[in-house]
């Protein structure tokens, strides 16, 4: 806290309006998910962990719905998508009369991290105008940096304006740029259309600063951090490194990955020390999963909870409202949905258990289903604790299975059972003795046939 009132204070202006071209998507491209939340969010974050006065981002007509409530944000809109200049643009009047400093973020950066941020603001007080500059593997469609003798930033070039000499420069615009407001929106004044793409370029205020005398610096920042986000491709690459930094983080707390590169995580996917994460595991959003659990690989999880030494897997699926207790044992191909186990549950087999709350201990038989749908409502299913429910019983809901009843294997059972009741719901067994050998007479093998 003691940094943050030392530092200028600073307002955030988060560009997210553009069109997606590239991405060839009827969705806004900063919507898209990494580590499923929409990549706008991370950059989102990262500002705001820095605490800066304001936070403004700019979106388009019509996406302020799909916009992630953030508190502190302000969202201002840029009615036509006409270059990153006139985006920054629509936030003057926001701005008017803020008397600090401007950082302006890309919201297709989603890997942009704190330190980076606190790198270019701490540069700010040898120049008037700080760039971030990175240099990538391919430098590819980022606009070039042009650095004069005195290491002075001249001019940002966009790839598609550049020259074969300029084309060649390695040194690139990461995107991130810091200067007093005031100057941000003269500067932008300046600025036309006159280039390949017709579009109010921000960078082009590099130029006019240089013009007007002022001191512009770029300061290298980690390649790795900036990666744009412009087409599917380099959404699967930032998601990739994303991953990569996530899986790091888990690992570094006390979680071991088997097979780290196969294990997919959301961005608030949460897991206790000592757990242990097999092959080719998907969390979803919304995890939270306690210590020393193993899930087993090839399982998918979202939007559920499980307590400390609980074991799932493999292929279980967690989906949405599933609260596990301690102890809870989920095993092959067993669906859990908006349901209750209490501590020591076991469901090892192939069942499913949606809409229902299991008390401890309960033994959930193999092919158990719970029948919560009807076609037109979803129905509760409430089983007690200590219940032993026998293989392939059908649970029809509504339906409440008390304290220590046994449900007998094959059953289906659409009446209450009482606590240390025995509940049978089937046909009973006819068996006639000689029958299978008479019906094989009857139907000789032939010659060749598989029986
Ligand atoms: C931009 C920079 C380029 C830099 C690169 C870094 C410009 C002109 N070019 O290029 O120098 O190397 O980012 O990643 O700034 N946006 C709006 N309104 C618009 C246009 C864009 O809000 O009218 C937003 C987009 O949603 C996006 C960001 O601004 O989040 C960048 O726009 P994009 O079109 O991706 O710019 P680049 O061509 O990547
Ligand atoms: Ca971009």
């Amino acid at each position: 806290m003691i940094l943050a009132m030392a530092k200028r204070s600073f307002a955030v202006i988060i560009l997210g309006a553009g069109q997606s071209t590239r991405m060839k998507s009827a969705v806004p491209k900063v919507l898209h998910p990494v580590a499923c939340i929409p990549m706008i969010e991370h950059v989102v974050t990262a500002a705001r962990s820095l605490a800066p006065t304001r936070t403004i981002v700019v979106i388009a007509p019509g996406m302020d719905e799909a916009m992630p409530p953030a508190q502190g944000v302000e969202y201002v809109v840029q009615r036509e998508a006409l270059g990153t200049g006139d985006a920054v643009a629509a936030a003057k009047s926001a701005l008017k009369d803020f008397a600090g400093d401007v950082l302006v973020l890309y919201g297709d950066t989603p890997l942009v991290t704190s330190g980076t941020i606190e790198a270019l603001l701490a540069a700010r007080s040898s120049a008037d105008l700080v760039v971030a500059g990175m240099r990538p593997a391919d430098p590819a469609a980022y606009g070039r940096l042009i650095v004069g003798d005195d290491d002075m930033l001249e001019a940002i070039v966009e790839a598609r304006d550049c020259n074969t000499a300029q084309r060649v420069i390695g040194f690139v615009n990461a995107g991130p740029m810091v200067m007093a407001t005031a100057q941000l929106f003269d500067l932008l004044s300046a600025v036309d259309r006159n280039n390949v793409q017709r579009e109010y370029y921000l960078t082009d205020i590099v130029g006019a600063a240089r013009r007007r005398g002022r001191k512009v610096r770029a300061v290298e920042v980690p390649a790795e951090d900036m990666a744009g986000v412009n087409d599917r491709a380099e959404l699967a690459h930032v998601e990739a490194l994303m991953q990569r930094r996530l899986r790091l983080k888990l690992m570094r707390d006390g979680v071991t990955l088997l097979a780290p590169e196969t294990v997919f995580l959301a961005a608030d996917t949460r897991i206790g020390p000592d757990s242990t994460i097999g092959p080719s595991v998907l969390f979803g959003p919304g995890v939270t999963i306690g210590r020393n659990v193993e899930i087993l690989g090839f399982s998918h999880i979202a939007g559920a909870t499980v307590g400390d030494n609980a074991r799932i897997g493999p292929f279980a699926r967690l989906r949405p409202g599933a609260d596990l207790g301690e102890d809870v044992h989920i095993g092959n191909f067993v669906e859990v949905k908006n349901s209750r186990l209490d501590d020591g549950v076991k469901a090892n087999h192939l069942a499913y258990l949606g809409d229902a709350s299991v008390g401890a201990r309960t033994n959930v038989g193999a092919g158990t289903i719970t029948c919560n749908y009807d076609g037109v409502d979803k129905h509760r299913t409430e089983i007690g604790a200590d219940v032993f429910v026998g293989t392939n019983a059908s649970l029809v809901a509504p339906i409440k299975i008390a304290d220590g009843a046994i449900v007998a294997a094959g059953s289906t059972i659409t009446e209450d059972v009482p606590a240390d009741a025995l509940a049978l719901g089937r046909a009973r067994q006819v068996t006639k003795a000689g029958a299978a050998a008479a019906w094989r007479k009857k139907h000789p093998k032939k010659k060749g046939s598989a029986r």
